[in-house]
């Protein structure tokens, strides 16, 4: 069974669906959670759910390398990034070629790169009067938001929605559709 490991900054609601989804599946497992962010709901998530979680640093991540130590100790087959928002070293990127995913809030190649993560992707369709949003899942590769697309979805934005309104039915898609893309990418 193949390994995952999760890269997650924050809530971590799309962490914990993932770990369901392969608890119930078995077509995979989630080995591991990291975050950069001590303070993150996502590791008492990871707690609750009986995961082993880690923290790491920017020098752990960029310089001394030992995240990627800890991927190879734990036998780690794939990543998911699931709210993470730090740029993925190239290193690692190397040492995992085209199995590494990420999903993006909005529709790609739109609303992405640096700074453009969470309520300001949202803020920013809703300012620009888009008629639809959704969520892109792409191959990570060392720029932000660039990898292959390998999936997306989308929702109508109505003229009355707020940013927390696209916000929320995003959410929907993601919980809907990250954990089955990931099982298709792992097993294909
Ligand atoms: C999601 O909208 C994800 O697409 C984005 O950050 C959010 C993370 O939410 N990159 P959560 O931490 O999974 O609750």
């Amino acid at each position: 069974m193949k390994r995952i490991a999760i890269f997650a900054s924050g809530n971590g609601s799309n962490a914990e669906g993932i770990v369901n989804y392969f608890k119930k599946r078995k077509t995979a497992e989630v080995a591991i959670i990291l975050s950069n962010n001590p303070k993150a709901y996502v590791l008492e998530r990871a707690r609750d759910l009986g995961v082993r979680h880690i923290t790491f640093n920017r020098a752990d991540f960029y310089q001394s390398g030992v995240v990627l130590s800890v991927l190879k100790k734990e036998a780690i087959d794939f990543i998911v990034l699931a709210g993470f928002l730090w740029l993925v070293p190239e290193q690692l990127v190397n040492a995992y070629p085209n199995k590494i995913l990420n999903i993006h809030p909005a529709l790609l190649p739109k609303y992405g790169g640096k700074g453009m993560y969470g309520a300001k992707v949202h803020e920013a369709v809703k300012s620009r009067g888009e008629p639809e949003s959704g969520i892109t899942i792409h191959l990570v590769n060392k720029n932000y938001d660039e990898g292959d697309i390998v999936f997306q979805a989308t929702c109508p934005v109505h003229a009355d929605d707020t940013p927390e309104d696209i916000a929320q039915k995003v959410h929907e898609l993601e919980y809907q559709h990250y954990p089955r893309v990931i099982d298709k990418v792992i097993n294909k």
